[in-house]
């Protein structure tokens, strides 16, 4: 039977046991090309709510919609059969209760074809973590700098130096204790990201964190060089495809102008088989 993401040849039960032993590969996908480019390379592909920013051109992540999450998971799934999908639940799709959380994670699931959903939050979102494993839902958490609190942590800002760590420690163990079979710790200091990854049961996904994380994760066109917008200190760029998209862009529009595109190859013929 072939895999597909819902029935994919990598599982949350997968991701789990390679704790410790290979890194776990991840990236971030919006589009059904991207998900077929990653789908052999990766052990899971997220679709991220950053893809408000990246693809949507919101100033954050507080806009993206259930109904933008679906789209983009839909047509990442239709571009997977190794990879596990798992996608973002947007802001205002599961803090106000477990029932509330698994409404919107089971139409993720039904309607966009996701393995898993990922959520962001620590001891606050326990319960909730429970309540959706307990009722067959993979859960990944997100901790650190979690995007969708921005307005209450204030900025993009390092989380978790200091005395703070030991708030980013617990939430790890809570949502470790509550079932979820990996936890992405994003932007925190590389020594609490090492701590957290020794301390608990559960794969660490790293983004800003620390090499010995379980696995990493970065947003795809931050690290192909499609973003450009601005480029945290955590990405590292293999690729600079904007800057190439923009000279292709440019070269044809000066094509255009010039009228040397279409040429004759671009062009047909009045009766077929003459020039195609
Ligand atoms: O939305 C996203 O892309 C994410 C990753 C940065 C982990 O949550």
């Amino acid at each position: 039977m072939s895999a597909n993401s819902q029935n994919p040849a990598v599982t949350a039960g997968d991701i789990l046991a390679q704790k410790g032993k290979t890194p776990i590969v991840s990236l971030t996908a919006y589009t059904t090309p991207m998900a077929q480019m990653m789908d052999q390379h990766c052990d899971f592909i997220l679709v991220g709510d950053s893809v408000g920013m990246v693809l949507h051109g919101l100033p954050s992540t507080l806009g993206v919609t259930m109904e933008m999450m679906i789209l983009h998971g839909a047509a990442v799934a239709r571009g997977l059969s190794h990879a596990m999908l798992v996608i973002d639940m947007p802001f205002g799709s599961y803090e106000e209760s477990p029932a509330q959380a698994f409404r919107n994670a089971a139409r993720l699931m039904r309607e966009a074809g996701a393995a898993a959903v990922k959520l962001e939050g620590g001891v606050e979102m326990a319960a909730t973590i429970r309540f959706l494993v307990e009722r067959g839902i993979p859960v990944m958490a997100h901790l650190g700098l979690t995007p969708q609190s921005i307005n209450t942590l204030g900025g993009y800002k390092v989380q978790g130096r200091d005395a703070a760590g030991a708030a980013v420690m617990a939430g790890a163990q809570a949502v470790a204790e509550a079932g979820a079979f990996a936890v992405v710790l994003e932007k925190v200091p590389q020594t609490l990201a090492d701590e957290i990854t020794a301390a608990v049961a559960i794969p660490t996904i790293g983004i800003g964190a620390s090499a010995g994380c379980d696995g990493q994760i970065l947003v795809v066109d931050d690290m192909l060089g499609l973003f450009t917008a601005f480029k945290p200190k955590f990405v590292k760029r293999y690729g600079n495809l904007g800057v190439d998209a923009e000279a292709a862009i440019a070269a044809y529009a000066a094509d255009v102008r010039a009228r040397s595109f279409p040429a004759a190859e671009h062009v047909f013929a009045d009766q077929a088989g003459s020039k195609g």
